[in-house]
């Protein structure tokens, strides 16, 4: 019925006869969303945890900063770090402080990060560790608001924010996150039960009116329209207590300094019931579904203003992840599905969030009695998805991404155009196939690891066949022996600089027959075609 075509994995030769051929456009699709910008792959820090990641002057997190040289090396820029996080509504200063933080861990409101944060001037020194990166540093609205050692906070670290910054590091400054929860947060609430809109649009901007007068006595020359400027509303959802569209129509931009529209999301809790790595993570149409509600307030938005929507804090799981889901490769298959899916609908950047010994996050930057330092899963998704986006600088290319349907909600595909041509494709095939039994990694599972076949037709090629770059490990369960076309970032291989692994095939090609491109791909694991005509 369907034409047969021959495609190399590793050194088999593996025939595919049957199957549904999925149609590639080759020129862009009708409808196709807008470009992504420079730094699509970029990170949010945890406040507290900043120092841990970046180091100081005297000993910078070299490890941090080739994991970031990676993904730059990719995508033409290192990621944007925002700085931000629950712990930036906590952080006071205190000028006395000779260390970067001092926080205190309160059980009864978080496990994972301080609730009581001090920090003292060494902190701001993270900021010059990593070369050429570009950060949002966040202020403190929820603490700033409402106590007068708060207040004293944001106008005392203005200066040494945008010292330790200058312009060639400052992207643009954030104030107060997830404002949105204010009055009814899980770690305790920082305002009465009738904070609104109205309320926070006066207090964001009697609070950035106050950073502008302290940037213009201190640093001056970030008070250029290029360089003034904030992410807001930075509301964790897009239908608590406070709805992130209502502060636009209450006048949150009146004084136009608002140059990013950010909005939180995560897909489930941790610990909520129910939440599993295929059911919840490795299910495109739950990622289609959280992302729903955002592509609807950047709707709203576009009608409202030409400001751009990204996503300044998102991740897997709300509640710093859960083990075994947010740290495992499906997390990771997740993440390029996440990220291809969120620029295929418009959202311009999307900073993944992490912290230390957080469960999803993309590296451990320092040991722990918690958590090994090293290159954790998630970072491979980044890996895959800066790889498949290729460099994001050169703006003549038009880079375009649209997504493939495709049959089931365990698998998805996405198109990469340049210069109005298909470029690459990627498929993630995300059937969960686990390699250990029950989560034991001394018991190998018995049951062969199952492949699915892909045929897309993508036009006629003139080589006859494309290159093929995989994202693999032994399973979805795997936390280790992770590989993007052959490469680990491993911190124990090379502290994070890329290593080839020799036990990985690469250099693998896939044949095209009259336009048809076919490739197997194992359950749990992804693949990107590079079409080249000539
Ligand atoms: C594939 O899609 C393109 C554009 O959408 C269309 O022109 C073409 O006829 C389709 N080809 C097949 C084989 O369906
Ligand atoms: C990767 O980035 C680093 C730091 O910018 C640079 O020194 C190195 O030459 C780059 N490597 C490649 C292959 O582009
Ligand atoms: C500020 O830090 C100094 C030096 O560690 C300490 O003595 C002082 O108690 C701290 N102040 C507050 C308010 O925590
Ligand atoms: C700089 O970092 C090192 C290593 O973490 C630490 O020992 C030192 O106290 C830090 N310096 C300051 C001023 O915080
Ligand atoms: C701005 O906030 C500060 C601190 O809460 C407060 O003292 C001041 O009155 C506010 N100014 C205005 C104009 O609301
Ligand atoms: C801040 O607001 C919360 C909630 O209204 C309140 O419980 C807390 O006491 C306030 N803190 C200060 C220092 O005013
Ligand atoms: C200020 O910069 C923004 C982009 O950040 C631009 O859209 C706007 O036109 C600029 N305004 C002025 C007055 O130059
Ligand atoms: C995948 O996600 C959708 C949307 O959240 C949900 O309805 C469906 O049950 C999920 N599939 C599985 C197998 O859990
Ligand atoms: C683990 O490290 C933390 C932070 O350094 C420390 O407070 C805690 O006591 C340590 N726990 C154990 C069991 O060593
Ligand atoms: C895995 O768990 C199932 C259900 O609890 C149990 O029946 C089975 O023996 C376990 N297998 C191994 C290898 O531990
Ligand atoms: C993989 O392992 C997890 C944890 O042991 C289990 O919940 C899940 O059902 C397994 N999935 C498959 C496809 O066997
Ligand atoms: C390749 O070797 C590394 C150890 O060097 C291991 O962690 C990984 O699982 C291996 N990969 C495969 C596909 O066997």
């Amino acid at each position: 019925m369907f034409p047969v075509f021959a495609l190399a994995l590793g050194f088999e030769l593996v025939v595919a006869v049957e199957g549904i051929i999925v149609n590639v456009s080759r020129s862009l699709p009708a409808g196709i969303a807008k470009s992504p910008f420079e730094a699509f792959v970029s990170y949010s820090i945890e406040y507290a945890f900043f120092p841990d990641f970046a180091g100081n002057e005297s000993s910078p997190n070299t490890f941090s900063d080739n994991l970031l040289n990676n993904l730059g090396n990719l995508t033409g820029t290192k990621p944007y770090i925002r700085v931000g996080g629950n712990t930036q509504d906590y952080a006071l200063y205190n000028a006395s402080l000779t260390v970067a933080t001092d926080g205190i861990i309160n059980p009864a409101r978080s496990v994972d990060y301080p609730t009581t944060l001090y920090t003292g001037p060494s902190f701001f020194e993270s900021y010059k560790t990593w070369p050429g990166v570009k950060f949002v540093h966040g202020f403190n609205l929820g603490l700033g608001g409402n106590s007068s050692a708060g207040w004293d906070t944001l106008l005392e670290t203005v200066p040494l924010a945008c010292k330790a910054l200058g312009k060639e590091r400052l992207l643009w400054w954030e104030y107060g996150n997830e404002p949105d929860l204010y009055s009814t947060s899980a770690q305790g609430p920082v305002r009465p039960s009738t904070w609104n809109e109205v309320e926070y649009v006066t207090q964001w901007l009697n609070g950035t009116r106050h950073i502008k007068e302290q940037l213009f006595q201190a640093c001056p020359e970030l008070l250029g329209n290029d360089t003034y400027g904030y992410l807001a509303p930075s509301f964790a959802g897009t239908n608590n207590h406070l709805k992130p569209i209502q502060t636009w129509e209450d006048g949150v931009d009146v004084d136009q300094d608002i140059k990013l529209f950010s909005s939180h999301n995560y897909i489930g809790g941790a610990t909520s019931p129910g939440v599993t790595l295929q059911g919840t993570l490795m299910n495109h149409t739950s990622t289609v579904h959280s992302i729903s509600a955002q592509v609807a307030v950047a709707a709203n938005l576009s009608s409202l203003a030409t400001v751009p929507f990204i996503l300044g804090e998102t991740n897997s799981l709300y509640n710093e992840g859960a083990p075994g889901l947010s740290n495992a490769f499906g997390a990771a298959l997740w993440g390029v599905d996440f990220n291809l899916w969120c620029a295929s609908v418009g959202i311009s950047r999307v900073h993944m969030h992490q912290g230390t010994d957080y469960r999803y996050a993309a590296w451990q930057p320092i040991e722990t009695n918690k958590t090994t330092k090293g290159t954790k899963a998630p970072y491979y998704g980044s890996i895959a998805v800066a790889a498949f986006l290729g460099d994001l600088t050169d703006r003549k290319k038009a880079l375009r991404i649209a997504n493939i349907p495709l049959q089931t909600p365990f698998e998805a595909a996405y198109a990469a155009y340049e210069h109005g041509d298909l470029a690459r494709v990627a498929v993630i095939n995300m059937r969960e196939y686990n390699y250990t039994v029950n989560g034991t990694s001394s018991v190998t599972n018995p049951v062969a690891r199952p492949s699915q076949t892909y045929s897309f037709y993508v036009g006629e090629l003139r080589a006859g066949k494309v290159a093929v770059k995989r994202l693999y490990a032994n399973g979805s369960d795997a936390i280790s022996g992770i590989t993007w076309d052959g490469w680990s970032y491993n911190w124990e291989l090379d502290q994070g600089r890329p290593v080839r692994l020799s036990n990985v095939t690469v250099g693998e090609e896939a044949f095209a027959d009259k336009g048809v491109v076919g490739i197997v791909v194992e359950d749990s694991s992804a693949a990107v075609l590079e079409i080249r005509r000539t």
